[in-house]
């Protein structure tokens, strides 16, 4: 794992997108793995702004998103799917047939995740791997469990992440308990890893996702074993490193 600090959230977002764009420039047409979450939200906010000035193409580019709540359909304003489409996508030029996520609509959840998983392996895999991490430690919404999940795969979200999604929906009720979440074996796949964690709040499962026991019961902590992954943080975010 490569450690890099910065010390505001707009640097780290600032790297984050220099980082992005260098793998398009690359590779036009690379497949992207992306994240939801507030943390991505300033990385789709300065990729957008290349892309509006010119100095970005993300036209060739395909995605794949992590995942998507049960039972949102792609049309809702909480789904991720209108969240991205909000972000980035629209803003960005990214071809909506080329830019997927699992359909939380699906009415066969695991027929679902199956064809989702069989698409990103046809996609050739996923070139760079953009994450946030949950105070608990998952990544996409791999919660802390006995064992790694293998490959998409639907999922019962832990009441912690039930209550950080709370500010999102207008009453407990509406909050989806389930997930639709690519496995860490699909995230693993990445051949390369972007991590990006900001503020005081994430200092404390950083340092259990770097300095801890390679464990399910804090799923992040298996990027330990990557070969190409980088944390990108701010200071507070490292402050307990
Ligand atoms: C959700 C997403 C994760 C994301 C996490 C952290 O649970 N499924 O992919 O990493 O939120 O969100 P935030 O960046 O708002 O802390």
């Amino acid at each position: 794992m490569q450690i890099i600090i910065r010390d505001h959230p707009s640097e780290v977002a600032e790297l984050a997108a220099a980082l992005v764009r260098a793998q398009i420039l690359r590779k036009p047409e690379c497949v992207l793995g992306l994240a939801t979450g507030s943390t991505p939200v300033p990385l789709y906010g300065a990729l957008a702004r290349m892309s509006e000035d010119g100095l970005l193409d993300m036209s060739l580019v395909t995605s794949y998103n992590l995942d998507e709540y049960v039972g949102l359909a792609a049309d809702h304003p909480q789904s991720y799917h209108t969240f991205m489409r909000e972000h980035l996508f629209d803003r960005a030029g990214v071809r909506p047939d080329q830019a997927h996520l699992p359909d939380g609509a699906a009415g066969n959840p695991d027929a679902e995740c199956i064809r989702y998983e069989a698409e990103i392996k046809a996609a050739g895999g996923i070139d760079l791997q953009i994450l946030g991490i949950g105070l608990n430690g998952h990544i996409g919404f791999n919660e802390p469990s006995e064992s790694f999940s293998k490959q998409t795969c639907a999922v019962e979200l832990t009441q912690s992440t039930l209550q950080a999604n709370r500010r999102f929906f207008g009453s407990d009720e509406e909050v989806p308990r389930r997930a639709l979440t690519m496995g860490i074996g699909t995230i693993f796949g990445a051949r390369e890893i972007l991590l990006i964690a900001v503020g005081a709040g994430k200092a404390d499962i950083i340092r259990r996702t770097v300095r801890g026991d390679i464990t399910p019961q804090v799923p992040a902590s298996v990027l330990q074993l990557h070969p190409n992954t980088r944390l990108l943080l701010d200071r507070e975010a490292a402050s307990a490193l």
